[in-house]
């Protein structure tokens, strides 16, 4: 449909042209047809194409002013224009000027539409959809002068017929999809003064006539795929002034023959594979600014010829050159950036380096320099980047960099630097990136300290004393590596406020005190490292509850107390907490062979069954869990009882406060009982005080024993709990169950299972079927099961118990007459290391004829 539409379009223009028309009004038609058909314009930017009006006026035309031609149609940055390449505006005659760049046209270019435009003068199509292969450029595109293709997506060869384009000035392929080799042809274009086809996957070598682009100026073919040599005719580039080969896969030497090229300002040959000395000749290479040959198999020394010339930048780094500097770099006037970086240079710098030029960046990094830095490197306070790692350097900081303001990046580490740093050297307000590692500097890091810095790596020197409250006043810092210096004193607890703090090594120093425990601003901290300090006190559980945290060492310290439980939470890659005094159970999730060596020598902690430490005591673990569970317990009562103080009437008159402590799993609520002692419900009086029946809501049926004459005083009330605690943990079949007791203002109640059948002395005395209702075999199992109860009492029970007021009437019985032993008033619980003549087994105590053999025995 749409080729249909376009052939129409073709004939209906066939026939205008016929008609004879004058060509004024023809391309009008033209351009009508073209806006009709062929374009898409969302936007309405030519809705000024009106046949009312003469193109002239319309929105991207230019005319010849004296003939009215239409010389150029400029849709330059329109930004929504689309359709495909818009070839049959070159209908017009007297076209020269066609931009479409920066807009959407896309599609392939076929040849025949393309031909059409072999007049025009100037053509950019850059910055568009297009693709598939540049057509030929056929017939012979012979004024055509400038050609913009870059930033589309065409593919294939440079079509080689772009040599007979032979007034060609500028060319520009940048980043598109063109592959293979350069056309030779391209040497023909002897025109040409720009040449850029970067970002292609260009492969094979340049063309060896190269050298016949007498006019070339600017030749970019950077980070493409070419191979091969440069060719020795590159020296004829008589015009050149601009050459960039980066980044490609280029061999062989650099040629003598560039020596020639007296108009170069810019070298950059950087990123390639080319090897063999960088030739002595650039003596009268007077305007070459800047030279860049890093990143290639280069040997051999800086030439004295490149060295000598005013460069704004040389950078040579990343190659195998050695030797010395060359003394005359010092004079340069323009060198702004300096980078030798990973070589083999040796000697010592120029001494005078930094006197005559605004130094920007200097990186001399891993050489073999020796001796001291040139003392006026900072000279002209221009110096941001202060780079020489890995040398041989020894001497102090040079006296120009101690205030150099300008200075942002610090590395020189490795070295053999020695002496103090100046305090005005870190108070540099520029100051972000510091690596002075592996030195032998000395003093201590002052007040002043930059609030700016990023990174301080400072590890393997002899710094000392206190860390200032300042390094806590350094809220950009993310990384902190103090580690293998002399620094004591204690941790500031302010350092937990560098919110954007990732890395923390303070390794091997002499620190001392608590680690800090408040850690709530490292949220970003990854890395923690305090070992090998003299660190104490316990490992603060918010460690955690660091977010981030992947790597702790707190190994060789005296840190004690147990392992935090939140480590266990923690993602960890390395975790070490040897070699200190840690103590308890290995928490759960690090008792794991992984984490064996990160707890080794610490001979307190235990383990139920990781080798090699020794196990936990289990008995101890178990009054741990119990002790736990009782005060979970306990704490849920008490909520209950403040709740119920707060809802039920009787409570809130008495303004007393509860304690209520429950053995059993209660179906009920505690106040549920407490509510219903009234004297309606009381079944029995003892020496001790009343028993009531209660029945529950639930149903349920329990006894509660209200004693009276409650003794004030803390100590008979800790007396009191600690044996209904110790009668509490009794189960046994045979004696009655204790489910909770409670203490009020003025009373106290112990509330037990309900014994349907009451007491076996009410029952055998007062009742007047008793002696029916116990059969002799019935008796047996009575007498059977309360003296199990009591053996289990003496034997069974840990501490044991004498009940020391056994009797008739403290027997009760269940609904199908078992017997229960009940009402531990006077039970005594016998604890091997009470001496047995204080306390009040010593009297003669319970009811009067009863009293316990046991009791008697051992009073
Ligand atoms: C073109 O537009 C200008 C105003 O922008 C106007 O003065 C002039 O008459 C117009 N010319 C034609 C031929 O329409
Ligand atoms: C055509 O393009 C050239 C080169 O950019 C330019 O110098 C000239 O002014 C343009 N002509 C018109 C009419 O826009
Ligand atoms: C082509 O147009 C683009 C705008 O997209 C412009 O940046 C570029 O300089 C133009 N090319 C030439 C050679 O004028
Ligand atoms: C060009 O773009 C339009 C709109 O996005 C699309 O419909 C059309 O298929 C494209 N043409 C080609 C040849 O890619
Ligand atoms: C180039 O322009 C000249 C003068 O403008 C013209 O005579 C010649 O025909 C044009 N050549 C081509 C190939 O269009
Ligand atoms: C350069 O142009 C000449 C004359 O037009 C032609 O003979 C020659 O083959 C061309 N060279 C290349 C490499 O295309
Ligand atoms: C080097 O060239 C490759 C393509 O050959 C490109 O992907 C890469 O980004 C270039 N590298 C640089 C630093 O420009
Ligand atoms: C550099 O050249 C060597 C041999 O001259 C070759 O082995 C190597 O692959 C080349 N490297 C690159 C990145 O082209
Ligand atoms: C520099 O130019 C002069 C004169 O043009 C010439 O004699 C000399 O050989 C050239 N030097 C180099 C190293 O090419
Ligand atoms: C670098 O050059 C040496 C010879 O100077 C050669 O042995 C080595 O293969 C080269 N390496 C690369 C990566 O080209
Ligand atoms: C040092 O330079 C050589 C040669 O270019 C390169 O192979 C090596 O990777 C560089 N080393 C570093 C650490 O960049």
């Amino acid at each position: 449909m749409a080729n249909y539409i376009f052939y129409l379009h073709l004939l209906s223009l066939l026939s205008l042209t016929l008609a004879g028309d004058s060509s004024s009004t023809r391309d009008a038609a033209v351009l009508l047809r073209v806006k009709t058909i062929q374009l898409s314009d969302p936007d309405s930017l030519l809705n000024n194409w009106h046949d009312s009006t003469t193109p002239c006026n319309w929105t991207g035309i230019k005319c010849n002013h004296q003939t009215t031609d239409i010389i150029s149609i400029d849709f330059t940055d329109f930004g929504s224009l689309s359709g495909p390449f818009p070839a049959d505006f070159c209908r017009i005659s007297t076209l020269q000027n066609l931009s479409i760049a920066n807009n959407l046209f896309n599609g392939t270019i076929s040849s025949t539409s393309f031909s059409l435009c072999s007049h025009v003068i100037f053509l950019n199509i850059s910055s568009n959809y297009l693709e598939g292969k540049l057509p030929e450029f056929k017939p012979r595109f012979g004024n055509l002068t400038v050609l913009d293709a870059s930033y589309n997506s065409f593919t294939g060869e440079i079509p080689p017929s772009i040599g007979d384009s032979s007034s060609l000035q500028f060319v520009d392929f940048t980043s598109n999809y063109f592959s293979g080799n350069l056309p030779d042809s391209l040497t023909n274009l002897t025109e040409l003064k720009v040449f850029l086809a970067p970002f292609n996957p260009l492969a094979g070598p340049l063309p060896e006539q190269i050298g016949h682009l007498k006019n070339l100026q600017i030749f970019r073919i950077s980070s493409t795929s070419l191979s091969g040599k440069i060719p020795d005719s590159v020296g004829d580039l008589v015009s050149i002034e601009s050459i960039d080969l980066s980044n490609n896969s280029l061999t062989g030497i650099i040629p003598v023959s560039i020596g020639r090229l007296k108009g170069l300002q810019y070298l950059w040959l950087y990123d390639n594979n080319l090897s063999g000395e960088i030739p002595d000749v650039f003596g009268n290479l007077t305007s070459l600014t800047h030279v860049d040959v890093s990143q290639n198999n280069l040997t051999g020394k800086l030439p004295v010829s490149l060295a000598g010339l005013q460069l704004v930048s040389l950078n040579v780094n990343d190659n195998y050159l050695e030797g010395d500097i060359p003394q005359i770099l010092s004079s340069n006037a323009n060198l702004i950036q300096l980078k030798l970086f990973n070589n083999s240079f040796s000697g010592t710098l120029p001494e005078n380096l930094g006197e005559n030029s605004e130094l920007e960046e200097f990186d001399v990094s891993s050489n073999k320099f020796s001796g001291k830095l040139p003392e006026n490197l900072c000279y002209k306070k221009k110096l941001q980047k202060f780079i020489c790692f890995s040398n041989r350097f020894s001497g102090g900081i040079p006296a120009s960099c101690g205030d150099c303001k300008s200075i942002n990046y610090v590395r020189i580490s490795n070295n053999e630097f020695s002496g103090e740093i100046p305090a005005s050297f870190w108070s540099s307000s520029e100051l972000q990136f510091v690596d002075m590692s592996d030195n032998k500097f000395h003093g201590s890091i002052p007040g002043s300290i930059s609030g700016s810095l990023t990174k301080i790596a400072i590890s393997g020197n002899n710094f000392s004393g206190e860390l200032p409250p300042a390094i806590c006043r350094l809220p950009e810092i993310v990384e902190m590596d103090l580690s293998n210096n002399q620094f004591s004193g204690v941790l500031p607890e302010c350092l937990t406020k560098l919110k954007k703090l990732e890395k923390l090594n303070l390794q091997s120093n002499k620190f001392m005190g608590e680690i800090p425990k408040a850690m709530s601003g490292w949220d970003e901290l990854s890395s923690l490292n305090l070992s090998h300090n003299q660190l104490t006190g316990e490992i603060p559980d918010q460690i955690g509850d660091l977010p981030g945290l992947n790597y702790l060492d707190l190994a060789g310290n005296l840190l004690s107390g147990k392992i935090p439980a939140t480590l266990s939470k923690l993602k960890l890659n390395v975790l070490d907490l040897s070699n200190n005094n840690l103590e308890g159970k290995i928490p759960n999730g690090l008792d794991s062979e992984v984490f064996v060596s990160s707890l080794a020598g610490n001979p307190k902690l235990c383990s139920p069954d990781l080798k090699p430490f020794r196990k936990c005591s289990k008995l101890k673990s178990i009054s741990y869990y119990l002790v736990g569970f009782l005060s979970i317990l306990a704490f849920f009562l008490i909520a209950s009882l403040v709740w119920v103080v707060i809802k039920t009437k009787l409570f809130r008159r008495s303004k007393s406060l509860w304690k209520i402590t429950s053995f059993q799993r209660v179906g009920f609520k505690e106040q549920d009982v407490l509510v219903s002692l009234m004297e309606s419900n009381v079944i029995g009086m003892g020496g001790s005080g009343k028993v009531y029946r209660v029945t529950l809501k639930t149903g349920q049926t329990v006894a509660v024993k209200k004693l009276y004459g409650v003794h004030r005083g803390a100590e008979n009330e800790a007396e009191f709990w600690s044996e209904m605690e110790t009668l509490g943990r009794i189960r046994h079949k045979n004696i009655v169950k204790l489910l909770f007791g409670s203490v009020g203002e003025d009373f106290r109640a112990l509330v037990y299972e309900y014994m349907e059948n009451g007491s076996l002395g009410d029952l055998l005395h007062k009742d007047p079927k008793g002696g029916f209702l116990l059969d002799w075999s019935r008796r047996y199992e009575i007498a059977l099961g309360a003296a199990q109860g009591l053996a289990y009492l003496h034997h069974d029970c840990v501490p044991s118990i004498v009940h020391r007021d056994v009797k008739s009437n403290n027997i009760l019985l269940d609904e199908e007459f078992r017997p229960r032993v009940a009402d531990f008033g006077l039970a005594k619980t016998l604890q091997l290391e009470v001496k047995e003549s204080d306390g009040a087994m010593s009297r003669v105590a319970g009811s009067y004829g009863y009293i316990a053999p046991g009791n008697s025995y051992s009073s």
